[in-house]
């Protein structure tokens, strides 16, 4: 069997999905407007193509420090959020969505500021590769960015809901955020009712941010298969 068999066989690979959907993003963005980045791998891809439109766009308010940096080395001027009242679209990942569009966020550790951004804007357009399609919540581990005071306090509160937090470490430290707080990877739950999780635990003293977006769902899920990407409307 020859090499080029080989790889037809094999499928494209999750980064060459990444990069299909990431393109395949750019229909949405909204030409002489300022355009909401999100962060991650995949968003990563979309700044890379956002990059042929510059010209054609304003802007864009992005959720993290790193997505700030790749879009201001491509030439894209990056706008802060207080200047911006309102944004037609947003483009993100996500590393959980349901068929409703509610997801989980995090995994990058941007969770509070995609949420602000997401907030702001008109449409959230979702991108992500099929493996991240599921039918209920929680087999990724909840993010949940917390006030370092408040973790001992929030992982027993967790293990009332029958989840295991742990604190997110890097480099053997406590991870700090672009916030400068903490996350607790939350594993082991089932959220079967993504709306009243996010509304309950939001409010317990210490949480930042919940990393699951159900009042601010996506609208729109484009989701790279290797067969193409398809797109769900929510
Ligand atoms: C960043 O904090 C996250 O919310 C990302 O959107 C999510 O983790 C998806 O990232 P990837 O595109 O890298 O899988």
């Amino acid at each position: 069997m020859t090499q080029q068999t080989l790889s037809t066989c094999a499928g494209p690979s999750q980064d060459e999905l990444k990069a299909m959907v990431g393109q395949a993003a750019l229909q949405f963005v909204v030409p002489g407007e300022i355009v909401g980045v999100g962060s991650g791998s995949t968003v990563n891809k979309f700044i890379d193509a956002l990059a042929s439109m510059k010209d054609q766009i304003k802007g864009a308010v992005s959720s993290s420090m790193a997505s700030t940096q790749r879009l201001q080395a491509l030439g894209i001027v990056v706008f802060d959020s207080n200047e911006v009242e309102r944004l037609s679209v947003y483009i993100d990942g996500a590393d959980e969505i349901d068929q409703q569009g509610h997801m989980i966020k995090g995994g990058g550790a941007a969770l509070t500021r995609e949420k602000i951004v997401a907030a702001q804007s008109a449409r959230f357009v979702c991108i992500v590769d099929e493996s991240k399609l599921v039918q209920t919540l929680g087999k990724f581990p909840v993010p949940v960015e917390v006030i370092p005071m408040a973790v001992q306090r929030l992982t027993r509160q967790f293990a009332t809901l029958g989840g295991t937090a742990s604190v997110r470490l890097k480099d053997g430290q406590p991870l700090v955020t672009d916030n400068g707080q903490h996350i607790l990877d939350v594993a082991g739950l089932q959220i079967s009712d993504p709306r009243s999780f996010e509304s309950e635990v939001s409010q317990w003293p210490g949480v930042v941010t919940v990393g699951v977006f159900a009042f601010q769902r996506a609208q729109v899920c484009l989701l790279a298969t290797p067969g193409g990407v398809k797109t769900m409307v929510f």
